[in-house]
């Protein structure tokens, strides 16, 4: 069968059902398209000879060119005849946006029959019918049909984000623009009647623009090659999947959405274990773990120091990774007495390591490097208060210079994760410390549950044996 990589880098594309009515979904897919796509862009629609500039024809075979993907816009009992047309004109693959199959019952669910019998027959692909396609900003491949008025469209990034759900999976993108979050590939594939989370993983695995793959489902149908394909891709590459229906009346509700079966959330959840994935259980954790993940190492143990300008936040960090089962060991004598050396005498320095706030920049930068190079932790949750009169706006790059010239020197690079509590002054510094590397957490509590993914994720690769050419590979000092 065709790989699925032309979906995302096409060369010619041709929206079939393209609107000359602003406001109508044909029209917006078409002008998102227009103003992204870097390839040869044509429309499909009887009625007009050109629509937003782009050259229109009566029919796809009526299209002067060789089409890699038609975007399919037309009412559902349209599609099969599309498809049909497209097929013979060698069409590579078709993203059907139309909904009115499975997932409205046994007439949909026959259309959806035929509509794949058609995509077999010509050897084509087809991502959905009833979803919004793919957006890739690398390509401008973009079949959104949201217009950039109402939606944000992230920027390149490492962050991969294939979703069931076409509505949940726009608004997170609109929310990763707004949060600054990049995407690699964005893929929503609705009733995924041919393409699915299996194509879609074993895609990805091989994406060089893809660090981290996240996920929303709502069921999967071929189950064991999901699970057996997992298992294979979270070797070497962490996976994080956020899957709904978990309740009964959830289940009921994605049976109506796509015309998935939930499953039993408990064979799910042992399957994820089994396979390696992390799982998210919020829009929030699935980009919070994913952040982490694509930026800072996988932990090498689950020891974790708490390097604080907050008293109070260091306690409730302490909390919270404890009752994640990570462990927040009192560091030594040794570590103690030269943090000692270097700290306010009202400084706490046992772990939670607490400058308090009489801190300057120089005590959490003469901090970290001692917690660094005691080996006494295998992670790092950094609160930095940038409120605090002796903290200036340089900390960033002063914390940043001295933890990597520390990493040269330990030859390892230890995964740090930030939490910033704050208003609008504080979101400027967290962004810049994000920005710089430092994933950064709104609280104490997110971040902790970041670093459990990455202490599970560490594990797993220990236990696959990958570990190393993993850190060899992306994390290298
Ligand atoms: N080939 C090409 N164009 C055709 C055509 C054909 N065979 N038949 C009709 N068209 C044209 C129409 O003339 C129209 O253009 P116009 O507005 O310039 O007249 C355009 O294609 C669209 O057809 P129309 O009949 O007006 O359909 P619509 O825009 O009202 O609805 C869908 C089409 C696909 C948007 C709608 O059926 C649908 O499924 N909506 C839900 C989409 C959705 O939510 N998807 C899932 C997201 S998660």
């Amino acid at each position: 069968m065709r790989g699925i990589d032309f979906f995302f880098n096409p060369k010619v594309v041709a929206v079939v059902g393209a609107s000359r009515r602003p406001g109508k979904v044909g029209y917006e897919l078409l002008r998102n398209l227009r103003e992204y796509f870097k390839g040869r862009l044509y429309a499909v629609n009887p009625e007009a000879k050109e629509i937003l500039g782009v050259p229109c024809y009566p029919s796809l075979s009526d299209v002067p060119d060789d089409v890699d993907v038609a975007v399919v816009v037309v009412p559902a009992e349209k599609v099969v005849d599309v498809a049909e047309e497209a097929g013979r004109k060698g069409v590579k693959g078709l993203i059907v946006i139309s909904s009115g199959f499975k997932e409205v019952g046994p007439e949909g669910a026959e259309r959806e029959r035929r509509l794949i019998e058609v995509v077999r027959k010509y050897g084509m692909r087809l991502i959905g019918p009833n979803c919004v396609g793919v957006y890739v900003p690398k390509s401008g491949m973009n079949t959104l049909f949201l217009s950039r008025e109402r939606q944000g469209y992230p920027g390149h990034g490492f962050i991969a984000f294939a979703s069931q759900s076409g509505a949940f999976g726009s608004a997170v993108l609109d929310w990763a623009a707004m949060r600054g979050i990049g995407i690699s590939k964005f893929i929503s594939y609705g009733n995924k009647a041919d393409v699915d989370e299996v194509d879609v993983l074993k895609y990805l695995v091989e994406d060089v623009d893809t660090r981290v793959i996240t996920l929303y489902i709502e069921g999967v149908e071929r189950g064991r090659e999901f699970l057996d394909t997992l298992m294979e891709v979270t070797k070497y590459k962490p996976v994080v999947v956020l899957k709904s229906g978990r309740t009964e009346a959830g289940a009921r509700a994605a049976s109506s959405h796509t015309g998935s079966l939930a499953g039993s959330d408990a064979v799910y959840d042992a399957a994820f274990k089994q396979c390696g994935v992390i799982r998210a259980y919020s829009m929030e954790e699935l980009f919070d773990f994913a952040t982490a993940l694509g930026m800072q190492p996988p932990a090498a143990g689950d020891r974790v120091a708490v390097l604080t300008v907050g008293g109070g936040s260091g306690v409730m960090a302490t909390d919270a990774l404890v009752d994640l089962g990570l462990k927040v060991p009192r560091l030594s004598d040794d570590t103690v007495a030269k943090l000692r050396r270097v700290l306010l005498p009202f400084a706490s320095p046992y772990n939670p390591v607490d400058v308090t706030g009489s801190a300057v920049d120089e005590h959490l930068v003469e901090a970290i490097e001692i917690i660094l190079k005691s080996g006494e932790v295998d992670a790092v949750m950094w609160l930095p208060y940038y409120m605090v009169p002796g903290i200036t706006p340089e900390l960033n790059r002063k914390f940043l210079s001295r933890v990597r010239k520390v990493f040269q020197e330990i030859g390892r690079i230890v995964p740090i994760v930030g939490v910033a509590t704050g208003g609008s002054y504080t979101a400027i510094y967290a962004r810049e410390a994000e920005s710089m590397g430092i994933p950064m957490y709104i609280s104490p509590e997110r971040a902790a549950k970041a670093i459990k993914a990455l202490v599970d994720y560490g594990r797993w690769l220990k236990r696959s044996g990958t570990f190393d050419y993993y850190i060899e590979k992306y994390f290298r000092v």
